[in-house]
């Protein structure tokens, strides 16, 4: 991209502050085409504070959040941690800055109605950077459905299926998260139900309808290595069928599971769409289940070619595209504050019904005072985990439980490679590609030294605090990675000969 391109015929230019670093940095390189000069950062992470300086010389940073906001720019990009947004929001307002935040927008009822308010009351613009409708497929199936090419939304099945053990350790960058006996502040323990945007927003988007009514029941399975899995943090499926506004249906499904997966389907009463990321985007026209199923090139327009080039396949783009439109121009974004609790609420509720065993709650409709008043003084929430103390007991050794976060995060690429190692080793014989099972012996291989010394990490602190909650997790990993096996004296033997063995040949036919 050059900074020559021009997208607003206006010298009007918009001074952006960025609250939080981390996912905060993605959207700065869209900026300058934008009209926005970023000229203040914070962050608490002092290494995030350091990129940031360097990406934006001459910018304002701290990592006093006070301090920030007394700084005299127009918006901010609030991407600070997720439960905390609401709250966070209402003071960008209340220190008279537009906002533009990163989903979800609050982590209560009364929160929402609390930031509904605000926002009514400031006059500023309130966007969610609600990015995954603005995808190329996606954006071509809202133009084509509002051209009536599917008729009625009949029922559809988005997901946002991701498994990232990791960064209950970690930064999105994968620095691991300090002091080392802490965790991560939400994504260690916050129930993935909340996180309903990315596949509910698309549907709305696309159908133009809003959620009406959510059931969800509870599930009692999750994947090892998750702190908070038993009391339902980020490591189990939060599936949830929602009621939309014409009378369709739609399944909502987020989760980490073993298998990642954005399959997006919809049904209308004229045409179906799927897309699959393998295969692109298909239609199937004609009204019949059995109509022509063709795939279809959803094209870009030229600001669409700008889009591309930045993250989320376009989709960062366009939602700080629409806020800086609204500001510069007054035209209004796809999620204002009224469509941000349209796709909010249903993930707290869900995770609500689920605590309750089925039971459906109303999704209110916040545009409408009389209903924010039966949710005004509603502050039911999941209870967060204990992120500073609950890992090891207080008189832990600090020097010892310091290394758990760069453990932990050693530790899951570790046991996952060897995991991978040992059950694909059942099913080689049967591969279509044998050469492959031979990479992933090749690179357990090239790591084995350090695998073996991770795990006698992990062992130490496992075997000095068994009862704790950061024992129970290693603990997971290393039955996961068979750690008798991988610190067993014949496995690098094993694992050598077998790697200066010729792979099998591919049967002939
Ligand atoms: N739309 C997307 O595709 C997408 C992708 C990644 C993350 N996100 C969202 O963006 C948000 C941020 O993501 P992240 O991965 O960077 O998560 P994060 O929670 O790790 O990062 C938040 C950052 O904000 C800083 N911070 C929080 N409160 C602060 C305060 N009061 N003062 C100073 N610094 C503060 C933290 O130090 C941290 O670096 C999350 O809510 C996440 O849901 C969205």
């Amino acid at each position: 991209m050059t900074r020559k391109k021009r997208v607003f015929d206006t010298e009007k230019r918009i001074r952006l502050g960025i609250w939080g670093l981390g996912r905060g940095l993605s959207f700065y390189r869209t900026c300058p085409f934008l009209n926005i000069d970023v000229v203040a950062g914070c962050d608490y992470n002092e290494h995030m504070r350091r990129r940031f300086q360097e990406m934006n010389p001459g910018a304002f940073v701290t990592d006093n959040d006070e301090e920030f906001l007394r700084q005299d720019f127009d918006a901010v990009l609030l991407a600070t941690y997720c439960p905390n947004h609401g709250r966070d929001a209402i003071r960008c307002l209340r220190a008279g800055k537009h906002v533009l935040s990163e989903v979800t927008a609050f982590f209560t009822m009364a929160e929402g109605v609390q930031l509904v308010e605000e926002v009514e009351k400031s006059g500023l613009v309130y966007n969610l950077a609600e990015n995954y409708p603005f995808s190329a497929a996606n954006m071509y199936l809202a133009r084509k459905w509002r051209e009536g090419l599917f008729g009625e939304l009949m029922y559809a099945e988005y997901e946002y299926v991701h498994e990232i053990r990791y960064l209950s350790y970690t930064h999105i960058d994968r620095v691991p998260v300090q002091p080392g006996w802490t965790v991560h502040a939400w994504r260690s323990w916050l129930n993935y139900h909340y996180y309903c945007t990315h596949s509910l927003g698309p549907v709305m988007v696309i159908t133009g309808t809003r959620p009406i009514r959510v059931v969800s029941l509870p599930g009692r399975q999750y994947l090892a290595g998750y702190l908070a899995a038993k009391s339902a943090g980020m490591g189990a499926v939060a599936p949830s069928l929602i009621s939309m506004s014409n009378g369709g249906l739609m399944r909502n499904l987020m989760g980490a599971t073993t298998n990642d997966s954005h399959i997006q389907r919809l049904w209308g009463t004229l045409g179906a769409a799927e897309i699959i990321p393998e295969v692109g985007l298909q239609l199937r026209l004609g009204g019949s289940g059995g109509s022509p199923k063709l795939v279809v090139n959803p094209a870009w327009d030229e600001l669409g070619e700008l889009a591309a080039r930045t993250g989320h396949g376009g989709g960062d783009f366009w939602v700080l595209y629409y806020f800086a439109r609204q500001i510069l121009t007054g035209q209004p974004a796809p999620f204002d504050i009224y469509a941000a609790a349209d796709v909010t609420i249903p993930g707290i509720l869900a995770f609500r019904s689920a605590r309750e065993n089925g039971k459906a709650y109303d999704v209110p409709d916040f545009r409408d005072k009389k209903q924010r008043d039966l949710w005004r003084h509603d502050t039911w929430a999941q209870q967060p985990y204990d992120v500073k103390s609950g890992v090891f007991p207080p008189d832990a050794d600090r020097c010892l439980t310091g290394q758990f976060t760069t453990v932990m995060r050693d530790l899951i690429d570790a046991s996952l490679q060897c995991r991978a190692y040992f059950d694909w080793g059942k099913v080689k014989k049967d591969l279509a590609e044998p050469e492959k099972y031979q990479e992933i012996v090749k690179k357990t291989a090239a790591q084995a030294d350090s695998i073996v010394e991770t795990y006698r990490k992990a062992r130490r602190m496992v075997d000095a605090y068994p009862e704790s909650d950061g024992a129970r997790v290693l603990r997971e990993m290393l039955e996961l990675g068979k750690e008798e096996v991988v610190t067993s004296p014949s496995f690098l033997r094993k694992l050598k000969r077998q790697l200066h063995r010729p792979g099998r040949r591919k049967n002939r036919q």
